[in-house]
């Protein structure tokens, strides 16, 4: 295919808003399974696109070839995260932009180029009947919003085919800073929470009744305030770091000599500044660097508080209730419906009698480790190391993929996680980008991992 096909092809990916997690934006979710279906069935794969219940399509695309007697799982999602805020990118989010090297827009690195990648490197293999495996695509629209029917839709008889595969590939990551490319061997798991507490049916006037009367948002800064230590990090929530399973020594080393330092943390999440002080943390080295904390220990994040009046100017109100988004990463050890149990004991033993609570858990998905001593790691390393001329890294990530677990549970087959985009991607952020030469190259190193 011609670059400026490929860079079509990929706009066209783009403009599609396949923002999972927003309701209105549910016509543009069957719009990008569409799109993929379309490609695929173009490419002469065998496509079915399946629904359930209100989820985006499940879209399954088998390639066979005559005589070739193994079978490469491909997964990719083609939801994206919301785009605001919108003010701050420079080029519109769902417009593919070439700039100073990079490709921008939204769902760019995460997830869309990588599809386009895999789609273009099969493309490429079947036009020069070079390729010599069955191929299984796996596209799914809910990965940004939590995969709620995942598990569901792997329980059905139509997902039958999913079983074929010999390894998974989930190139959903991306490679290290200066470019080399990674294989990610662990991933967090995650609980995600709503919380509304609610103490009146009504706003009242806070002179007259501050004080008398409890007051929702205090209590829900309260209780997050009482959750987690801000300037130690530590979650306070009793037994949340019971039963962790730390990395062996070997592994904990290697991951010591590819913890970001400060600077490019610095950099790289436009912080202002760091923590200058951090744990101790139950069961964890005390000595552990900050970068690592995020990758081997559970943790807790507010992603967003609301309530109360909130526009220009002054009112002078204690509003009946407040909200909140947040969500706890877990690690090897830990199940998600424990976590979620400390939480919901805790928030129920913090707030006062007959204050009405509604704490719903969104989603929830496991950890994911797995061993990197299989002979299809070492193949596609082995492509991976040629491609790009230099030592694949194993690495975790502090993220969550909930694919990779419910796949390697499902199946029993190795699920490797890899990708190529650059740690300044600006992932779920403001200009989302794909370096575009290792978008080129990664292209390259998929066309020699389907046919190694
Ligand atoms: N592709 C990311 C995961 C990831 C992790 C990428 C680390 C690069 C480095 C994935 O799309 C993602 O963002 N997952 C969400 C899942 C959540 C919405 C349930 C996450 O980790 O927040
Ligand atoms: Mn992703
Ligand atoms: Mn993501």
């Amino acid at each position: 295919m011609q670059k400026n096909e490929i860079l079509k092809l990929l706009a066209d990916f783009i403009a599609i808003e396949s923002v999972s997690t927003d309701k209105s934006r549910t016509l543009a979710m069957g719009q990008a399974g569409e799109f993929l279906a379309r490609t695929l069935t173009h490419m002469g794969f065998e496509v079915t696109a399946h629904r359930i219940a209100d989820a985006p399509p499940f879209i399954i695309g088998a390639y066979r070839v005559a005589g070739a007697h193994e079978t490469m799982g491909v997964y990719g999602h083609y939801d994206v995260q919301p785009e605001d805020p919108v003010d701050a990118w420079h080029s519109p989010p769902f417009k593919l932009t070439s700039r100073d090297g990079k490709l921008y827009g939204r769902g760019v690195a995460d997830d869309k180029g990588h599809i386009i990648q895999n789609i273009v490197a099969l493309q490429q293999l079947i036009a020069t009947k070079k390729l010599n495996k069955n191929i299984v695509c796996f596209f799914e629209g809910e990965e940004e919003s939590g995969n709620k029917h995942l598990n569901d839709f792997l329980a059905l008889g139509e997902a039958r085919i999913l079983r074929e595969p010999d390894v998974w590939l989930v190139t959903d990551m991306g490679a290290s800073g200066s470019g080399e490319p990674q294989i990610w061997n662990g991933l967090r798991g995650i609980v995600y929470f709503e919380i509304t507490i609610e103490t009146s049916n009504k706003d009242a006037h806070s002179g007259i009744y501050g004080n008398r009367v409890h007051n929702p948002a205090q209590l829900l800064c309260d209780l997050f305030a009482r959750m987690k230590d801000a300037h130690s990090v530590v979650v306070q929530i009793p037994h949340f770091y019971d039963n962790i399973i730390f990395p062996t020594p070997t592994e904990y080393a290697s991951l010591l000599t590819q913890s970001d330092s400060d600077a490019s943390l610095r950099a790289r999440s436009g912080a202002h500044v760091l923590p200058t002080t951090w744990g101790p943390f139950p069961g964890a080295p005390s000595d552990m660097p900050l970068a690592l904390t995020s990758k081997l220990l559970p943790s807790l994040d507010i992603h967003g508080v609301w309530g109360g009046y909130i526009q220009d100017g002054v009112k002078t109100i204690i509003p009946a209730r407040a909200n909140a988004k947040f969500s706890c990463r877990i690690v090897a050890g830990q199940k998600p419906e424990n976590v979620a149990r400390l939480v919901h004991d805790f928030v129920c033993a913090h707030i006062p009698p007959g204050v009405s609570i509604k704490l719903t858990q969104k989603e929830g998905s496991e950890a994911f480790y797995t061993a990197v001593d299989n002979l299809w790691t070492k193949r596609i390393a082995g492509a991976l190391e040629h491609t790009f001329k230099t030592p694949v890294r194993y690495n975790r990530s502090g993220g969550s993929i909930p694919v990779a677990q419910a796949l390697q549970q499902k199946f029993s087959k190795p699920v490797i996680l890899t990708g190529f985009t650059l740690p300044d991607d600006n992932i779920h952020a403001p200009n989302e980008n794909y370096d575009e030469q290792m978008f080129w190259k990664g292209i390259e190193a998929l066309e020699l991992i389907y046919t190694s």
